[in-house]
C-alpha cells in the first residue's frame, strides 16, 4: 500500500498552536521554572536531534543501532508473525528499519509522531523500502489518548515499539502511566519493544549530553528560538545557556536553560522575570539498572520477558507483556 492510499491521519486533540503561549506562560509560573520536553521538537529541533545521535559521545543511538544489528533476528522470533507494529515518537525511524528487515509478515506499520515532516519523510523512505507493508502514520502526541487507525487485516498481536529511551524523559510516575497506556492500546495479546539506556560511569552518561561540539547545547537552546517565532516572546538567545548534569542518587540528567543574567522577557501581554543564574527545567533523561526498570515496569502491570543489550551493556530493549500473562 503506497501512502497517498493511507495518508497521514492528524489526531486533532494534540494542543493548538494558540495554546503554545498558554503552555509557556503556565510553565514559566512554576516555582522552579519548567517547561515540557516535546516543545524540542519543531522543524529545526528534530534535525538538531538527529545531529546528536551522530555526536561521539551521545552514545545511545549508536549501541542501539549495534543491538539491533545483533539481535534483531531473536527480536523478531520473539514478537512473532502478524504484528502490527505501533511506534510511538518515532522521528526518522531509522532503527525501525533494521526491525521491519527482519519481521514476519507484518500486517502494518503505524508510526506516530506529533512532528509531521519528520513524520512524511521517514513514511515516504519506508514506502519505497518496503512497497508491500501497509504504513498508517498517525501524526498525534503520543502521550494522550490515541486513536490508531483500523488494521488492513487482523494482527496476532501489536506490539507497541519506543526506542531511543524516550522512556527517560519522563518521571516515575508518568513513565508508569504512560507503560499503562501501552498496554491498554496493545490489548491482551500485545507488548512493548522499548528502549532503555542503562546506568554507567557518571561521567560518560553526563558527556552524552555536553557534546564539545555543542549540538546538545544548541538543541536546548532552540526551544527558546521556537517560543519566540511562534508565541512571539523575546528571549535574547545570548542571554541563555545550556547545563546539562547527571543527578546521581535519582539516576538522571537535569537539563536546564539558565538565565546568565537578570532580565525580563515579554510573553503575550505579560512578562516573565528571570534571576541571574535562575534556571528553566526543560528535560529529564532517566537511566535504569535492569532491577529498576523491571520495578518500573510491574508498577504498571508489566512483566519483562526479555532484555537484550548490546556487547558494552551501555543500552537495552526490553519486550514487556502483560503481567498477568506471565506463568509465575
Ligand atoms: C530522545 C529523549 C532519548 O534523553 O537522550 C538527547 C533526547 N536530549 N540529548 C535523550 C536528548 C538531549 C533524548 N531522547
Amino acid at each position: 500500500m503506497n501512502v497517498e492510499a493511507c495518508g497521514v491521519s492528524d489526531d486533532d486533540r494534540r494542543p493548538p498552536v494558540s495554546d503554545l503561549l498558554e503552555v509557556a506562560q503556565r510553565g514559566l509560573a512554576l516555582k522552579p521554572k519548567r517547561l515540557p520536553s516535546w516543545l524540542f521538537y519543531d522543524e529545526h529541533g528534530s534535525r538538531l536531534f538527529e545531529q546528536i545521535c551522530e555526536q561521539p559521545e551521545y552514545y545511545l543511538t549508536r549501541c542501539e543501532i549495534a543491538l539491533m544489528d545483533e539481535h534483531a533476528g531473536s527480536i523478531a522470533d520473539v514478537l512473532g508473525s502478524e504484528v502490527r507494529l505501533v511506534e510511538y515518537g518515532s522521528g526518522n525511524a531509522r532503527k525501525t528499519h533494521i526491525l521491519l528487515q527482519h519481521l514476519q509478515a507484518p500486517v502494518s506499520y503505524v508510526p506516530v509522531e506529533i512532528s509531521s515532516e519528520p513524520l512524511r519523510q521517514s513514511v515516504g523512505r519506508l514506502a519505497r523500502e518496503f512497497p508491500q507493508l501497509p504504513l498508517q502514520p498517525l501524526c498525534a502526541d503520543f502521550s494522550k489518548p490515541l486513536r490508531l487507525p483500523i488494521p488492513p487485516s487482523a494482527p496476532r498481536r501489536t506490539v507497541v515499539y519506543f526506542p531511543g529511551s524516550t522512556i527517560g524523559n519522563f518521571e516515575n510516575r508518568e513513565a508508569a502511566a504512560l507503560l499503562r497506556k501501552m498496554r491498554n492500546e496493545m490489548g491482551d495479546a500485545g507488548g512493548i519493544l522499548i528502549g532503555v539506556d542503562l546506568k554507567k560511569d557518571p561521567e560518560v552518561i553526563e558527556a552524552a549530553y555536553n557534546d564539545r561540539a555543542g549540538i546538545t547545547a544548541a538543541f536546548t537552546l532552540n526551544m527558546l528560538t521556537r517560543l519566540n517565532r511562534e508565541i512571539g516572546s523575546n528571549f535574547e538567545l545570548s542571554a541563555f545557556g545550556h547545563r546539562a548534569h547527571y543527578n546521581q542518587m535519582i539516576g538522571r540528567i537535569e537539563t536546564h536553560i539558565v538565565s546568565h543574567r537578570e532580565q525580563q522577557v515579554k510573553m503575550g501581554r505579560a512578562s516573565v522575570a528571570f534571576r541571574e543564574d535562575e534556571a528553566i527545567q526543560v528535560e529529564y533523561s532517566c537511566k535504569y539498572s535492569l532491577a529498576d526498570f523491571a520495578a518500573l515496569a510491574a508498577k504498571a502491570g508489566l512483566a519483562v520477558l526479555r532484555v537484550w543489550t548490546d556487547p558494552q551493556q551501555m543500552f537495552s530493549l526490553q519486550y514487556l507483556v502483560r503481567a498477568s500473562t506471565v506463568a509465575r
